[in-house]
């Protein structure tokens, strides 16, 4: 695993604390699983630990959330919390699985998506610097409400919860920021000691803080001094705040990555998007999934793409929905109030307008005419439509599948294609056109 940012060779695990219940959010959804930018929340956070060298997560769960953040939480183990007994209790449930870890353990929340490599390995490099046995990360606000405030005096360092706090320790505007190291060994005796008596009735893990101290060991308060990369998201305001900070982030990153994005404030690109140096994403777009946008291909303006793939000089837009599955190759182009779906598109085809393309696989340089639709589903089926290299189709045809145009043939405008059409043959399948004569003049006359 690439440790980009901690020097220290200690080995590290971390506990994500996600085993709320998220009420504030008013969603049935459970809090950790909201998505930005097409990673859960708990992602996010997952993703941060893992670059600052964390070798082992686990992540506590309420039971009713169990199944669904097991799915999204990868390589992370999980452990049910059954009761909300407090967040030292939560931490109590993630250590039977790190029985027989040496090394540092960092605790996190899973509600804090804005969390970076760089500012949880610097916090790690500060505890072993300083030989620390806890370390409790703090920031200052003006404010500081409902945080826990961080007490330094001879004793040591304690933190003392908002509702426990005396009108002196109140005006402290040092507070704890929910994130820590500690050293393994360290830990499990601090929270075997743990008591609840105290205003809420909770298992407070800050009271290890000065239980490791008690028993020994080095315990340190590290300010932060990027208190906005700590952001607990707790209602959708917060969620919205912080889904528009990670948004402006992915942007950065491409650009300084060489990807052409010609209007940041009108893109929307999902964290597992690929581009390439030299692709261009014209204003209007969203680009979800794992879409790929390879050198001089362009996207947009005014498209979605899903899970689809472009690969050199291949256009999409504008306005053109790419849906998942839909795969340009070289040169191909899909255009204006075109919708593809699982879609192989050959080297230089176009989908020029106002198509319907699903299930298909085209060649080579060929022509879809305008308004082509394929009819890929029976009502219980999805069929596929195979159409060759160099084929010519009319304006206004529709494909049932499953069917088959071979190579270099034409269809006629507004056909109805059931049948396949063999290589370079025209098909077409539609009604002969009739004229009837004097018809205005016998309309007059009755
Ligand atoms: C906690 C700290 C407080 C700190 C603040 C920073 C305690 C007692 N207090 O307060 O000092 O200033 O964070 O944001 O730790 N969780 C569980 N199981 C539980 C309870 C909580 O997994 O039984 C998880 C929550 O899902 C959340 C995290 O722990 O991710 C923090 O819990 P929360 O209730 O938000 O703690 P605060 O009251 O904010
Ligand atoms: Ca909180």
């Amino acid at each position: 695993m690439p440790t980009a940012s901690r020097t220290a060779d200690r080995p590290l695990a971390c506990i994500v604390m996600a085993g709320g219940k998220g009420t504030r959010m008013r969603s049935a959804l459970p809090k950790v699983l909201h998505p930005i930018w097409g990673r859960p929340l708990l992602g996010w956070v997952i993703a941060a630990v893992r670059e600052a060298g964390a070798e082992r997560v686990v992540v506590v769960v309420p039971p009713d959330a169990a199944e669904a953040v097991a799915a999204v939480a990868g390589d992370a183990e999980t452990v049910i919390q059954h009761d909300q007994l407090g967040t030292g209790d939560a931490v109590r449930c993630a250590m039977p699985p790190l029985e027989g870890f040496t090394g540092d353990v960092l605790i996190v929340s899973g509600d804090t998506p804005l969390l970076t490599a760089e500012l949880l390995g610097g916090l790690v490099d500060a505890h072993v610097a300083d030989g620390a046995a806890a370390t409790a990360a703090t920031f200052q606000i003006d404010q500081p409400g409902s945080y826990g405030r961080v007490i330094r005096d001879a004793a040591g360092i304690r933190i003392v919860e908002a509702k426990d706090a005396t009108p002196a320790e109140l005006e402290v505007d040092e507070v704890n920021a929910g994130l820590y190291v500690f050293d393994a060994d360290a830990l499990r005796p601090a929270l075997a000691g743990l008591t609840n008596d105290n205003a809420q009735g909770e298992y407070y893990l800050p009271d290890v803080v000065p239980a490791i101290a008690a028993a020994g060991g080095r315990a340190s308060a590290s300010l932060v001094d990027v208190a906005s990369l700590l952001l607990g998201v707790n209602t959708r305001v917060e969620l919205a705040e912080a889904a528009q900070i990670i948004r402006d982030r992915i942007i950065e990153q491409h650009l300084l990555a060489g990807a052409g994005i010609v209007d940041p404030a009108t893109t929307y690109i999902d964290a597992d998007v690929e581009l390439e140096a030299d692709c261009v994403v014209h204003p209007y777009t969203i680009l979800r999934g794992r879409t790929r946008l390879a050198a001089g291909a362009e996207a947009g303006p005014h498209s979605v793409l899903t899970d689809s793939v472009l690969e050199s000089d291949a256009q999409a837009g504008p306005f053109a929905h790419l849906r998942a599955g839909t795969h340009l190759h070289t040169g191909a182009r899909v255009g204006a109030f075109a919708e593809t779906k699982n879609t192989e598109l050959g080297a230089r085809s176009k989908i020029p307008h106002l198509s319907y393309v699903g299930d298909a696989t085209v060649g080579e340089d060929t022509n879809i005419g305008a308004g082509n639709i394929t009819a890929n589903y029976d009502g219980v089926n999805k069929h596929r439509t195979t159409i060759g290299d160099r084929v010519r189709t009319g304006s206004d045809c529709v494909f049932v599948a499953p069917v088959e145009v071979g190579d270099d043939a034409t269809t006629g405008a507004g056909s109805i294609i059931t049948e396949d059409v063999p290589a370079e043959a025209l098909g077409i399948a539609r009604a002969r056109q009739v004229n009837k004569e004097h018809y205005a003049k016998r309309k007059r006359d009755v």
